[in-house]
């Protein structure tokens, strides 16, 4: 299946008649003005200020810390151009994990209490680099906490050791679950809870702003939303697939005071996706109502169903969390529905619908959101594949107030300078705009660094750069 290539369209006008005919809405402003996105984001308890700019950038992990969970050069450059972007709202960093066995590589960051002070010296780096542009003090720093449950793989070997909230009919034997050992105990949950807000009031001591209480894209966090079938104080109704975030926050509350809240979420999630015959997507085949699926509708769990979604958020909003970054499924199991991209990862699939379409069904339901919650700040996920056109969205969807921050994904590896670039007025540069090529996932799926390498000429001389050449060659790809 073959789509228009989004480079191929040369003015506005055609964008948007490709629009008109996938039957998608997408506003696009005509011309972006440094105005469009200059204007500070305002949560009433956002680190009680205000956010300098409408760009943020999304959590982007490299896969290259040291086998202990210490940064190394690789994160600290990431960081470094995090904070050269000029975007003010930084969410998150990169996940996190929150002790070693929830680490999604072996060479994910943890913030232990060995650590701490290198994650304050990284938070330093990046506000460092964001004075040589601009002021600080309306700069907000997040950090994400994770554990990846499920897709845990946190030894050198590379091997998953999952953790999960229940036993997945059909994720299990994707993530090598084979018995109920893998399932974490309620007792087992307390004391993850414990180590969250452990890590927590490290972050805090680091100087971030914000925790990111990681609940997307199949982790842990999220799982436990969909944790229907399990028995106990954290699976079953609603109230209890939600008690693992309100334990998250009331226990942060107490032993962290004053530290801001924010909630990364998959908003919808669907069936899990496979190569087909002909390697493109197809769902994974199921009979009957599908409960997994966090936000989609059992019936037909490629419809978003709203109930609980709103509902989550109601909560959020009563727990007094203004800060909500929205995200969608899993890179896992149903990439193109969470990183829309023009060529699958290595372990992915050929996309089943105009990567568009994937762009404007996050766009909408993040819109539905700031309707229902204007009070709430609401960061949209998923816009790197509009490439050159990232702009004139962004301004569109900022002008119709259907989000408050356009956050930066893939984007920022080839482009991290693109905020600043638009709020100086200048108009963007063509030969750094990301591609969605997908090698910054590919490369740590076949245990390589993540960057860049089509585009940061760092990453092009790095010696992984020429074994994703050769692991290319020998795909056919
Ligand atoms: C290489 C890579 C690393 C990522 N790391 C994280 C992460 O640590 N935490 C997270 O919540 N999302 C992570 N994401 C997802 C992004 O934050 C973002 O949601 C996704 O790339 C879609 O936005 P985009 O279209 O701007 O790329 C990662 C994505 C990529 C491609």
């Amino acid at each position: 299946m073959q789509f228009p290539k989004l480079a191929a369209f040369k003015t506005t006008a055609e964008l948007r008649r490709r629009v008109a005919e996938l039957g998608l809405e997408l506003p696009l402003a005509d011309v972006v003005t440094p105005a469009d996105f200059a204007r500070p984001a305002r949560a009433a308890t956002a680190a009680a200020r205000a956010i300098g700019n409408r760009f943020a950038i999304l959590p982007m992990e490299g896969w290259d810390a040291t086998l202990t969970g210490r940064p190394t050069d690789l994160v600290r450059r990431r960081w470094q151009r995090f904070g050269q972007s000029g975007a003010k709202l930084i969410w998150g960093g990169e996940a996190v994990a929150v002790r070693l066995d929830g680490r999604a590589n072996p060479n994910q960051l943890v913030l232990s209490s060995e650590h701490e002070g290198e994650l304050a010296d990284l938070r330093e780096l990046l506000v460092a680099e964001h004075t040589l542009r601009g002021n600080p003090h309306d700069l907000v720093i997040g950090l994400q906490l994770t554990h990846s449950g499920r897709w845990a793989r946190p030894n050198p070997d590379k091997r998953l050791v999952p953790r999960v909230a229940y036993r997945h009919p059909l994720l299990d034997a994707r993530s090598t679950v084979t018995s109920d050992a893998a399932v974490l105990t309620d007792m087992e949950v307390d004391d993850l809870i414990g180590d969250f807000v452990r890590a927590a009031i490290r972050a805090q001591r680091a100087g971030f702003d914000f925790v990111d209480l990681k609940h997307c894209h199949g982790y842990l966090g999220h799982e436990f939303l969909s944790a229907v079938d399990r028995p106990g104080s954290y699976g079953g109704s609603l109230k209890n697939r939600t008690r693992f975030l309100r334990e998250l926050v009331a226990g942060i509350r107490r032993d962290a005071p004053g530290l801001e809240l924010g909630v990364r979420l998959s908003l919808f999630d669907q069936l899990p996706f496979q190569k087909g015959p002909d390697g493109v997507g197809v769902p994974m085949a199921w009979s009957g109502p599908y409960p997994y699926a966090f936000g989609g509708e059992p019936d037909n769990p490629a419809q978003m169903a709203w109930e609980e979604p709103l509902a989550l958020l109601r909560l959020v909003r009563e727990l007094g969390i203004q800060l909500v970054c929205l995200t969608a499924a899993s890179p896992y199991y149903n990439p193109h529905l969470q990183r829309p991209a023009a060529v699958p990862p290595s372990d992915g699939y050929l996309p089943p619908e105009d990567p568009l379409v994937g762009v404007a069904r996050q766009v909408l339901a993040v819109a539905r959101v700031k309707r229902e919650f204007p009070d709430l700040l609401v960061v949209g996920s998923a816009y790197s594949y509009l490439q050159e056109w990232l702009p004139q969205v962004g301004a569109g969807l900022l002008a119709a107030g259907m989000v408050d921050c356009v956050g930066l994904g893939r984007m920022v590896l080839s482009y991290p300078d693109l905020p600043h670039d638009i709020l100086e007025g200048r108009p963007s540069q063509r030969r750094k705009v990301c591609r969605t090529f997908s090698e910054c996932t590919t490369g740590p799926r076949n245990g390589l660094v993540s960057g860049c390498f089509p585009l940061d000429d760092f990453y092009r001389q790095h010696p992984d750069a020429a074994k994703l050449k050769a692991l290319r060659a020998n795909s056919g790809a």
